[in-house]
């Protein structure tokens, strides 16, 4: 009897321990091995954007690929560090949220580094440089700088650094979005009075869209660095997407794909 206990002890245990390996396996991300443990399987790395933000990331008109310059920035950089690119598209008020709870490895989605982002996450070496500029309606005089916008209706999108500076324009009437592409709606609507956004998505919105009846303002209201971040509990992730973008410069290859995004620009 006590020969079967111990039989069906061991069993037991050996169950358990092949249940807790699959687990480890099954985790998902990061640098883990695939459910077999087989250390030669590709790592995934998981990517999450707002891809409604052209040049940096959006669908083509099939909406399967994602393209833009972060798009293949990102897919350089994974392929530098080893990992396989897995790309998903939240909104962008929930990327952080997301790569706090680990259902990602990393953002790259135009993500402006500052403070208050810092807090939560690690950002790589600064990788593009933007700033927030205004698209009015061609016919409207009324607004050609940032603090004209007292008194008007201006749309952003959530979470994002224009709407953060929008609402310490004492006056202005911020009216937010899910999408970039809803605020440039807006505007077209005659909903709004003006849009602010990231300047490169401003210009590439007025070049690519084919409207025709509205301008973007030379003032630049800001200036900002595009960071790629990272969960602040893998600090070596950082490290390596550093190192891949120093790979990327030096190669060239940053270079190349800023030229197909940007020409000279
Ligand atoms: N640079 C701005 C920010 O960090 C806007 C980024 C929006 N990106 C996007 N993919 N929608 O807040």
């Amino acid at each position: 009897m006590v020969k079967e206990m111990k039989k069906f002890m061991t069993l037991c245990l050996v169950a358990l321990l092949a249940l807790a390996t699959l687990a480890a396996g099954c985790g998902g991300g990061g640098d883990k091995k695939d459910a077999k443990g087989d250390p030669k399987a590709e790592k995934v790395l998981r990517i999450g954007c707002n891809a409604d933000f052209a040049p940096f990331e959006f669908q083509d008109v099939s909406g399967k690929e994602y393209q833009g310059f972060d798009m293949d920035l990102i897919r350089a950089v994974a392929k530098e560090m080893g990992y396989k690119a897995e790309i998903q598209n939240l909104n962008f008020d929930g990327l952080i949220p997301a790569l706090e709870a680990d259902n990602l490895d990393v953002i790259i989605s135009g993500m402006t580094i500052n403070d208050e982002r810092k807090k939560k996450v690690d950002f790589s070496d600064p990788y593009y440089k933007s700033g927030l500029s205004i698209i009015v309606k061609k016919d409207d005089t009324s607004i050609n700088k940032f603090s004209d916008l007292k008194g008007k209706k201006v749309a952003v999108q959530i979470g994002t650094t224009s709407a953060m500076e929008v609402k310490k324009i004492e006056g202005a009437e911020v009216k937010e979005f899910n999408s970039s592409a809803d605020t440039f709606l807006e505007l077209k609507a005659g909903g709004v009075d003006a849009v602010v956004n990231d300047r490169p998505v401003n210009d590439y919105y007025i070049m690519k869209s084919g409207v025709t009846d509205v301008r973007r303002l030379e003032e630049l209201l800001t200036s900002e660095d595009y960071g790629i971040a990272s969960s602040k509990k893998k600090p070596e992730m950082k490290k390596q997407i550093d190192a891949a973008l120093k790979k990327l410069h030096d190669s060239g290859e940053y270079d190349k794909i800023f030229k197909k995004w940007f020409g000279n620009g």
